[in-house]
């Protein structure tokens, strides 16, 4: 196991390069299931959480060759199998975009229910069966928490979903996109991630319009073919180091962004008065004082990301005056406040609203991610605070961010990666 040690004060100055879009490259990787074709994908991000789809792949009989570090080539035609175990799905939650994707290519499917961060409570999938039955297929949960999904022949159906889920919406669009006749998902989900997804089967012949609205219509194809396509670049990692830049303090040119996907992180820091300045492909972020507070609610997009909410926290915690912020798309993702308050910060949470009383300065010390972006969170509040701050858990952060002490290095930093190991035997901690 490694910690990040960060000595905080810096501030940062220069250009970081914004990798391909997590959610997007998670979504991406086991559509290419769905043709007998040669995909391959470019822009990829190269973090864990894509390796493990890229094993799960490879586990169900597919190849997948790497061209270089943000390239890989994916040939599915000789995916035979249909189980995804526990042993596998139990890291990531994405993992059941297969049971979309299987069932699409062959009409069965048995994934084992996923992990992934954990926000308070049972992450349903309710959503997702719901969209699977309606299309004509059969599931039951087995024992080992198995989701088997079986259908002679998927039929386009009217979806309604109950509430706005990225995942649903998702694994939906996998399914269907082959099903025989026309498939309208209303109430979808409108993340960028959606429509790259949508671009990605269409560009390997599938037909599928009003991504990026909440009504998609998918007019099931009978084949698919293979084709290259690079993912977009991340919005949530672009918001990270544009919090990360406002909080520390400096002015950072955050390149390879699409602007229109991060306008409401933009507006809240604009809110904040930090100055932003958009060019074509690129966001330069000017801060050189202490930010105002401001209120942030978080929404499905266009709303503020909910990804963005541990990391906006950390400049709300520095803020000028008191700031309010209101998670309504997890019951409890908060738990990382409890590491911010060892850090000074002043912060009542209740359920899910937080109360932030802005604080001078925030102070160094052993802290840990909770997970992929309470990681990222304690990382700015590391760059922010006086004195060293050891983050732990980094396995989180490397789920979703690529080269994150690279990229903050880059601009001035003052962080590095350093091994664990147990005081008496000196051993490096697995
Ligand atoms: C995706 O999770 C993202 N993960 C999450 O990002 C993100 O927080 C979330 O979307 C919201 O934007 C990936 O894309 C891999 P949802 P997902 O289904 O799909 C409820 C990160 O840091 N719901 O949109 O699981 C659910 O409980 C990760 O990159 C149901 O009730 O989120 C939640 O309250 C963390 N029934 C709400 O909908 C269902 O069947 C939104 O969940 C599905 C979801």
């Amino acid at each position: 196991m490694d910690k990040l040690v960060i000595n905080g004060g810096n501030t940062l100055h220069g250009k970081i390069d914004i990798s391909g879009a997590k959610n997007a490259a998670l979504a991406i990787v086991p559509a290419a299931i769905l043709t007998c074709d040669v995909c391959r994908i470019e822009n990829i991000p190269n973090i864990s959480d894509v390796s493990i789809m890229f094993r799960i792949l490879s586990e169900l009989g597919a190849s997948v060759r790497p061209i270089d570090a943000n390239t890989v080539e994916i040939d599915s035609r000789n995916v035979q199998f249909f189980t995804v175990p526990y042993e596998l799905t139990k890291h990531l939650r994405a993992s059941y975009y297969f049971i979309g994707a299987l069932l699409g290519r062959f009409g069965k499917a048995r994934v084992a229910m996923p992990g992934g961060c954990n926000f308070g409570g049972v992450r349903p999938i309710d959503q997702h069966v719901k969209g699977f039955e309606l299309l004509g297929s059969k599931v039951t949960i087995e024992e080992n928490a198995i989701v088997n999904a079986v259908s002679d022949q998927l039929i386009g159906s009217a979806i309604y979903l109950d509430t706005v889920s990225v995942g649903a919406t998702i694994n939906i669009m996998l399914a269907a996109a082959r099903a025989k006749g026309l498939t309208v998902i209303e109430n979808a989900a409108k993340e960028p991630h959606i429509v790259d997804l949508a671009n990605f089967l269409n560009t390997m012949g599938a037909d599928i319009r009003g991504a990026g609205t909440d009504v998609i219509k998918i007019h099931g194809v009978s084949e698919l073919h293979g084709c290259t396509y690079s993912i977009i670049p991340d919005q949530i990692e672009a918001g990270t180091y544009m919090v990360a830049a406002a909080a520390a303090g400096g002015d950072v040119l955050i390149n390879n962004v699409i602007p229109k996907h991060l306008e409401s992180i933009t507006a809240k820091l604009v809110e904040c008065g930090v100055e932003v300045e958009e060019f074509d492909e690129s966001i330069l972020i000017k801060s050189d004082g202490r930010p105002r507070h401001c209120n942030v609610k978080t929404m499905p997009h266009p709303g503020f990301p909910t990804d963005m909410q541990p990391q906006i926290a950390v400049l709300l915690s520095i803020a000028e005056g008191t700031s309010i912020i209101n998670e309504s798309v997890w019951d409890s993702r908060f738990r990382y406040v409890e590491q911010l308050t060892h850090m000074g910060a002043s912060i009542k949470v209740d359920g899910k609203m937080a109360v932030i009383q802005g604080v001078e300065h925030l102070k160094g010390a052993p802290v840990k991610a909770d997970d992929l972006r309470a990681g990222a969170a304690m990382v700015i509040a590391g760059l922010v605070a006086s004195g060293t701050t050891e983050v732990e858990n980094v396995v989180y952060i490397d789920r979703g961010y690529e080269d994150i002490v690279g990229k903050l290095r880059s601009v001035g930093a003052d962080i590095q990666r350093v091994p664990i190991v147990d005081p008496d035997t000196r051993v490096r901690v697995s």
